[in-house]
């Protein structure tokens, strides 16, 4: 089938931000696709151009040469690189590029008559497929419960607290269990007289300049924590400032080793700055038997930076957001390499979220290690555990 008409229009995101949401026809076929956005984001990143810079070239850049090809989501993502022609999309947008692409994949899942994780599935770059294992994989939940950072403010030092839940096995009853650890964490700080707000991600954040009490408090209700430092946020000329105290990379690793030593910590997401290789060399040697090391600014969804990172030792599992690198085609590159390699996944929205809940049927469709999906507040992160919920249904019936 081909595509028949292609539009974008501006959509706000969580953050009421302008973004952009693509629909595209294949004849009684029609699926749409919005993009969201980062704010501590990697400097390897593609760029994404203005909200209205995207849609026009959408409309009239692409739609106009989209119109009459065959809904196919590899050919199609060719198509716009090579329309393109830059190694950063900053010709047509990142965003602009990803909100066709996932609209393409969505439209011929559709013209198949499978559910999008299904499809996604036959693609081929699931960690079961390869053991020969066909069951399906459900992500572990690293869902964000307090927020710190430029998602807060640096009301915390860190940019995000998570509870992690669930084994791979099944979702419904992990998000009912991180409802309610949710709702007790409110209760808690409330009683300890926090003042609190709420971050980017929907999680709460208060103010504190104590570098463990975050840590004192989620680990009385929950054994399984992960972290997302997003190093990069408050790295200036060399040093990691904390508390308007100054850190060498070597410090800092100090902090970390103390902090898995003493609370339940499984995973640590840019525990250093994207260029301080050393750092993560040295926090993957000390620690990376028993937590995650993950990459995200570091590596942003990028072959080539997953290849380096992994081939160095730097890291032991990469984060996965579709938008930095800007195409579907990829992403499944990404995360195929990082699973050929024996790397976990995680699959991540942006902390300005749109309702696609695209990165629900990605995780389940890759068999991804986990899903960064934020609190359980907020309607754009909502979309993806209801949508997660229904992937499970959908499982049954299969
Ligand atoms: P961002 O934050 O979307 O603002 O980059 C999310 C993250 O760092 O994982
Ligand atoms: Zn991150």
């Amino acid at each position: 089938m081909e595509v028949t008409s292609c539009h974008a229009y501006k959509i706000n995101d969580s953050r009421g931000d302008e973004t952009l949401e693509v629909e595209m026809f294949a004849g009684e076929f029609s699926a749409k696709a919005s993009v969201p956005s980062g704010k501590s984001t990697g400097s390897r990143e593609a760029v994404a151009l203005s909200a209205d810079e995207a849609i026009k070239n959408v409309n009239e850049v692409v739609a106009p040469q989209l119109v009459g090809r065959e809904v196919n989501f590899s050919e199609i993502d060719k198509f716009l690189l090579e329309l393109d022609g830059t190694e950063n999309k900053s010709e047509l947008g990142a965003n602009a590029i990803l909100g066709l692409s996932i609209a393409v994949l969505k439209l011929e899942a559709k013209i198949e008559g499978q559910p999008l994780w299904q499809y996604i599935q036959s693609l081929g770059c699931s960690t079961s497929k390869d053991s020969g294992d066909n069951s399906i994989r459900f992500p572990r939940l690293f869902a964000n419960v307090l927020n710190g950072g430029t998602h807060a403010d640096f009301r915390l030092p860190f940019q995000e607290y998570m509870f992690v839940l669930g084994n791979g096995l099944n979702v419904a009853g992990p998000v009912e269990q991180l409802k309610v650890l949710f709702e007790q964490l409110g209760k808690k700080l409330k009683k300890n007289g926090k003042e609190i707000k709420m971050g980017d991600e929907g999680g709460f954040s208060f103010k504190s300049d104590n570098i463990e009490e975050p840590f004192d408090i989620l680990s009385e209700l929950h054994n399984k924590l992960a972290l997302d430092v997003a190093g990069g946020e408050f790295f200036e000329n060399g040093k990691y400032r904390i508390f308007d105290k100054e850190y060498s990379s070597g410090e800092l690793l100090e902090i970390y080793e103390n902090l898995v030593k003493k609370f339940p910590i499984v995973s640590i997401e840019d525990p250093f700055s994207e260029n301080d290789f050393n750092g993560f060399k040295q926090v993957m040697e000390k620690t990376g038997e028993i937590v995650l090391i993950v990459g995200d600014d570091l590596t942003t969804t990028n072959v080539k930076m997953i290849e380096k990172t992994i081939e160095e030792k730097m890291i032991n599992a990469v984060l996965i957001k579709p938008n930095q690198i800007g195409t579907v085609t990829e992403t499944l590159e990404a995360i195929q390499m990082t699973h050929k390699a024996g790397l976990k996944t995680i699959i991540s929205h942006r902390s300005g979220e749109t309702e696609d809940s695209f990165i629900a049927d990605l995780a389940v469709g890759v068999g991804a290690y986990g899903i960064k999906a934020g609190a359980i507040s907020q309607l754009e992160r909502m979309t993806k555990y209801d949508r997660l919920i229904e992937i499970e249904k959908e499982v049954g019936k299969c």
